[in-house]
């Protein structure tokens, strides 16, 4: 929920779900957690200490390198503290993205003949999966019903997938007849990786069917190959020319950091912007970890064809 303080700020408040899925699947995991040498030294230390740059070294500033080991830490682990860390932002950011333009967005999500085919770039533990579940589900307009929707979620780190294909299993966040499917991108793994993606796309086209083309704190990535990115999008723009496709983007604000994006943008014309005005957003959420209001510094848009 969007709550506008007199003083001007804007304030997001997490649903009691929201609350409830990062206590269960994030907040215990992380305390419960076996205290080897390498988690005790890197990790409560970091926070004991409150020395964050540990911890951002860990996730790498959210671009860390999943498949790798940290000064003795597992894969598995990095991506716990990434949960920890990053992921109750990104899914608020991708909620108030919903929210501040539902006169987009709901007019689609709410139509039952509209097929949603959600495709997220570098899905990572399935954030933005998780807030559309989670933003819709509370909506009153869907009076607390899930919603239905076919996710395809890619990242180059089995570990971040690992813990994706966990959290689809959350009991009671998802619509029965959601299906997931999740490819990792990585080329060692993957040499077919554009032929695999685009048969399992197939499966989910009907000329109803809206393409959700997501890229959550993505663009940011040293590894992201944007020319072959933007050789894949306008592809599959080409391919499925009759449907209808919209492109949501976020990332923080740092000039640097969306380099990547403005070059992408300017070779996909097709997709155009929804969004008058600034892409530029700050704003504050209750952490529902401490209980204290945390600052968003939100880039984004939305593209539509
Ligand atoms: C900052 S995280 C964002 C994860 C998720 N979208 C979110 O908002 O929480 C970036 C994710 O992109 C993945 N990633 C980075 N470069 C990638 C690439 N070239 N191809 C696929 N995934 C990539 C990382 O493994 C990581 O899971």
């Amino acid at each position: 929920m969007i709550i506008n303080l007199p003083d001007d700020k804007i304030v997001y408040k997490q649903s009691a779900n929201t609350e409830r899925f990062f206590a269960e699947m994030v907040k215990k995991p992380f305390y419960e957690h076996p205290q080897t040498e390498a988690w005790q030294r890197e990790v409560l230390q970091s926070y004991i200490n409150r020395d964050f740059q540990t911890i951002r070294d860990i996730v790498g500033g959210g671009q860390a390198d999943f498949n790798t080991l940290f000064n003795g830490l597992t894969p598995k682990e990095r991506v716990l503290v990434y949960c920890y860390y990053n992921m109750q932002q990104h899914v608020v950011s991708q909620e108030y993205i919903f929210q501040k333009h539902k006169d987009i967005f709901d007019k689609y999500i709410f139509d039952p003949n509209t097929k949603l085919l959600f495709i997220d770039f570098g899905c990572g533990p399935l954030t933005s999966g998780i807030a559309l579940a989670l933003h819709y589900a509370k909506s009153p307009e869907n009076s607390g019903q899930k919603i239905n929707f076919n996710y395809i979620g890619m990242d180059k780190a089995e570990s971040m997938l690992d813990k994706a294909r966990e959290f689809s299993l959350y009991s009671g966040l998802f619509h029965s007849n959601t299906t997931f499917n999740f490819f990792n991108t990585y080329a060692r793994y993957s040499p077919n990786i554009n032929e695999v993606l685009c048969e399992c796309i197939d499966n989910y086209i009907s000329d109803k069917t809206l393409i959700v083309l997501n890229f959550s704190y993505l663009f940011a990535s040293p590894s992201l190959n944007v020319d072959k990115l933007i050789r894949f999008i306008n592809n599959l723009l080409n391919k499925y020319l009759y449907n209808e496709v919209c492109l949501i983007f976020q990332n923080p604000q740092a000039i640097s950091l969306n380099s990547n994006w403005h070059l992408f943008k300017n070779e996909v014309l097709e997709l155009t912007t929804k969004i008058n005005g600034s892409r530029s957003d700050t704003f504050k959420y209750f952490d529902i970890y401490s209980n204290r209001l945390r600052e968003t510094k939100l880039f984004y848009d939305i593209l539509f064809r």
